[in-house]
C-alpha cells in the first residue's frame, strides 16, 4: 500500500498526470482542488484573486478520514494531487513527487487556461521561486522528494517516470529534488525582468 503526493504549481500537469497514472497503474486519486471547492470546505470567495479561501483544518481532517478508509480497503495505490498537498501530515504518505515547469512554458499553459493576468504572474513567480519545493522541504521529511520537469516531456514520459518511482524501481539521481532552479537560469540569461518588476 502506497500513498503518493503529487504537488506543484498550477499548470504543471498534476491533474492530467495523476489521472493517467491511475489508469495505467490502477490507483485511486484524490484531487484536493476539487475537494476544496466543494461547498462544505469553502469559507469565503476572494474576488480580487478569484480564489476560494479554504477552511484548512476541516479539509485536513476530511483527507485523513479518506486516507484511513483507503488503508482499510484492498486498493494498493492512493495518489493525492494538489498544489497545497503539503498540508497533509507527514505520517500519512510514503512518496512525494513535485512537478515543475519552465516559466515561459508555464505562462503559456496558464494563458490557454484563461487565468487572469495577475493570477498567471503570481503562479509563474511562485514556480520560479520554488515555493512548492520550499513548503515540502519545510516538512523535514525522512523520505526523498522527487522532482520532474514537465516542460518538454510528454504525458506518457512523465507518467512512466512516476510509475517507476511508485514501484520503487531504480530511480535516476536527476529526479531527486534540488536540480531545478528557474531563478538561477533566468539570472544567467538576464531575463528576471520578464517576470519580476
Ligand atoms: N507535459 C505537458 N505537456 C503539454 N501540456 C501540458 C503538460 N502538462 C500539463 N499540460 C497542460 O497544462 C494544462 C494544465 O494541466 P493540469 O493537469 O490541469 O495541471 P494542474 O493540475 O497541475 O494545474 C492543461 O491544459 C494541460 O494539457
Ligand atoms: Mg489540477
Amino acid at each position: 500500500m502506497k500513498i503518493v503526493i503529487i504537488s506543484g504549481t498550477p499548470g504543471t500537469g498534476k491533474t492530467t498526470i495523476s489521472k493517467m497514472v491511475s489508469e495505467i497503474n490502477n490507483a485511486q486519486v484524490i484531487s484536493l482542488n476539487q475537494m476544496a471547492l466543494s461547498d462544505e470546505y469553502i469559507t469565503k470567495y476572494d474576488k480580487k484573486r478569484e480564489t476560494q479561501v479554504i477552511d484548512t483544518d476541516k479539509l485536513i481532517q476530511y483527507i485523513i478520514e479518506l486516507i484511513k478508509n483507503f488503508q482499510q480497503s484492498s486498493e494498493s495505490i492512493l495518489i493525492i494531487e494538489g498544489h497545497f498537498a503539503d498540508i497533509i501530515p507527514n505520517e500519512y504518505f510514503d512518496i512525494t513527487i513535485l512537478l515543475r515547469c519552465e516559466p515561459y512554458e508555464l505562462m503559456k499553459r496558464l494563458e490557454s487556461r484563461g487565468y487572469l493576468k495577475e493570477k498567471i504572474i503570481e503562479n509563474v513567480q511562485s514556480e520560479i521561486l520554488g515555493n512548492c519545493a520550499n513548503y515540502l522541504l519545510q516538512k523535514s521529511l525522512s523520505i526523498p522528494i522527487y522532482e520532474i520537469d514537465t516542460s518538454t516531456s510528454s504525458f506518457n514520459e512523465i507518467s512512466e517516470k512516476i510509475i517507476k518511482i511508485i514501484n520503487g524501481n531504480k530511480i535516476d539521481d536527476d529526479l531527486i529534488l534540488g536540480k531545478i532552479d528557474w531563478l538561477e537560469e533566468l539570472f544567467q540569461k538576464d531575463k528576471i525582468g520578464d517576470f519580476f518588476d
